[in-house]
């Protein structure tokens, strides 16, 4: 037989929360299919389909993926192949973790066509390690947020040991894609602009943020949350200036409510917090409305996948 794992689109950062704090919605996903063939013990991608394939290229995140589970697991599957289907239903290179929904979507299709019972922190690591593959370097944000949903955060201890945690938020978000090509490697080239050091008194002050973010969130405390949102002094204001429209957007949908605005992921896209579907709606309009500066991919209301 085959399984199939859906696995949503999500947001990483959420300002203060670089490289380690990322949400999941419901505003795209990907769908991995997978199955067993007699074969020599690859992985391979027999077909990539949906409105985003022709941008996805080979999928290669999820073959990766797959690769580095069956290696940390020990697994071997010697003659048979491990064949994907891949869906890409979500677009790549906005911010919106594109390939790491598909490599979450892979990672777990697999362990549960092989039974392989493993932890999460395995899963995000094998999917994190396949991710690299399209992002230059792993980061483990995206994927943990597909891979089990909700708000998430990772975090490597001195050992290197992988911690995965998981916070239930009930949220709606307006999803502001704009159509800016800033070229195939865009995430690699979205974290060569960032300064290599940072002065001990902004990131005291930026983790102090993510704490209180992360606090709030578990209090149910979206304000707050929001506040914190926007308060990153590291990555946010330089990679803003590379979206046209941000001020212009971002002044607008907290006009009209907004509770915090950000850059998802690496952009552009950006997303804002709401407590309801009617303020995302709103929220969206005003962000639709508000932007002359660029051409607009998509808007999107989701909820907290
Ligand atoms: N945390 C990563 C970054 C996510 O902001 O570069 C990229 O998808």
């Amino acid at each position: 037989g085959s399984v199939r794992v859906r696995a949503y689109s999500s947001s990483a950062n959420l300002g203060p929360g670089f490289d380690v704090l990322a949400v999941a919605h419901t505003a795209y996903y990907d769908e991995v299919e997978v199955r067993l063939e007699p074969g020599t013990g690859q992985v391979v991608v027999e077909s990539v389909y949906g409105p985003y394939a022709s941008q996805a290229g080979r999928a290669d995140t999820a073959r990766r993926a797959v690769e580095e589970l069956l290696k940390i697991t020990g697994t071997d599957v010697s003659n048979h192949d491990i064949v994907l289907r891949v869906y890409k239903g979500v677009p790549p290179g906005r911010g919106l973790g594109s390939s790491g929904a598909s490599a979450a979507a892979a990672v777990k299709a697999v362990e549960l066509l092989l039974d392989l019972n493993v932890s999460d922190s395995i899963l995000v690591k094998a999917a994190g390690r396949g991710e690299a593959a399209a992002a230059g370097s792993p980061h483990y944000d995206n994927v943990a947020a597909s891979l089990l949903g909700g708000l998430t955060i990772v975090s490597f201890d001195k050992d290197g040991q992988l911690y995965v945690s998981r916070i239930e938020v009930d949220a709606w978000f307006a999803l502001f894609v704009p159509k800016i090509e800033i070229g195939s490697s865009k995430t690699k080239l979205m974290r060569e602009i960032l300064p290599r050091q940072v002065s001990l008194d902004i990131a005291a002050r930026n983790w102090g943020r993510l704490a209180m973010l992360i606090a709030a969130a578990m209090r149910g405390d979206l304000r707050l949350m929001g506040h914190m949102m926007m308060q990153d002094e590291i990555v946010e204001p330089i990679r803003s200036r590379y979206i046209p429209c941000y001020d212009t957007v971002v002044e607008a949908a907290l006009e009209a409510g907004a509770l915090g605005v950000t850059i998802s992921g690496a952009g552009p896209a950006l997303i804002a917090l709401a407590s309801s579907r009617e303020d995302a709606t709103r929220i969206a309009e005003a962000m639709t409305r508000s932007c002359k500066c660029c051409e607009i991919e998509d808007v999107k209301i989701a909820q907290t996948a």
